[in-house]
């Protein structure tokens, strides 16, 4: 195990592209004192076709680089990651990791229909977490899966609403409206994005849910167990750096969709 020096405050986020930023969205609401640093791997993206060995080699360089920059503790905000790579990750660094899941639990258990959807990759339908979380919590549920192939790609591009999106998204989630699903969940931290789509195929009756939330309420649960806090109060402008491991446009585009007036200097484009 590598043994680890951490900067307190700095807590450290990455997912193959945008899609983290999701939950960096999250983050930063719930913990405004700490410094973030974001990174994108878009070099590599997507993670979900590629094989479990590739994610688990690829996203131990990015704990090396984020390790190196003093981070104390590690969200790993891409289901996918999570599925193939973070029992390695978490037996390899001293340093708390955080990971993804589909929210089937929530989504099990306020269901009335009895039937939930779910929308994921197929790295994260074929991991050993999601197959746990479906035998733990979902046993008496009926749960309509579906790979959203593709989707992926479209939120990377910035087409969240482009006839294209609208046209896979309603082949993924009508076959989960005809079987009564009344809860879809969001289980790639890219999805969140096509929201409002989603919405408009689903309706008003559909409870449509995304982990990231939960996930950093879990975060910040962590740090306290841990004893990791701030007392500082950083400018949201200036909180986090944003790596992308290749063309930083997309990223600069998304993160200022959330938040408006992030500074040109805090987007740096890192290849490795
Ligand atoms: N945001 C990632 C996830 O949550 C996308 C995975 C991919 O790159 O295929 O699964």
């Amino acid at each position: 195990m590598k043994n680890c020096k951490a900067n307190k405050s700095l807590i450290a986020i990455f997912d193959s592209g945008v899609g983290g930023l999701s939950v960096w969205r999250e983050l930063t609401a719930i913990l405004p004192g700490f410094h973030f640093i974001y990174l994108a791997d878009n070099a590599y993206c997507p993670y979900g076709p590629r094989p479990q060995e590739d994610i688990i080699a690829r996203t131990k360089l990015i704990a090396d680089f984020f390790i190196s920059h003093g981070a104390s503790l590690i969200v790993v905000a891409c289901n996918t990651a999570t599925a193939a790579a973070i029992d390695s990750l978490r037996m390899s660094y001293d340093i708390p990791f955080i990971g993804m899941e589909p929210a089937v639990k929530t989504a099990a258990l306020h269901s009335k229909t009895g039937v939930i959807g779910v929308l994921a990759t197929l790295g994260t339908f074929n991991g050993k977490l999601y197959h746990r979380t479906l035998e733990r919590f979902a046993s008496d549920i009926k749960v309509i899966e579906k790979a959203g192939t593709g989707l992926v790609e479209l939120v990377e591009a910035g087409k969240t609403s482009a006839p294209e999106t609208r046209e896979l998204l309603k082949l993924y989630i009508d076959p989960m409206l005809e079987e009564g699903a009344d809860h879809i969940v969001l289980g790639c931290t890219h999805y969140p994005f096509l929201t409002d789509e989603i919405k408009k195929i689903t309706g008003d009756n559909v409870v449509i849910v995304d982990p990231a939330p939960a996930v950093a309420l879990h975060t910040y649960n962590t740090l306290q167990q841990h004893g990791v806090v701030s007392e500082e109060k950083p400018d949201p402008l200036t909180q986090t750096i944003f790596y992308s491991t290749g063309p930083k446009e997309n990223l600069i585009r998304v993160a200022r969709s959330i938040l408006n007036a992030i500074p040109d200097e805090q987007f740096i484009e890192k290849s490795f």
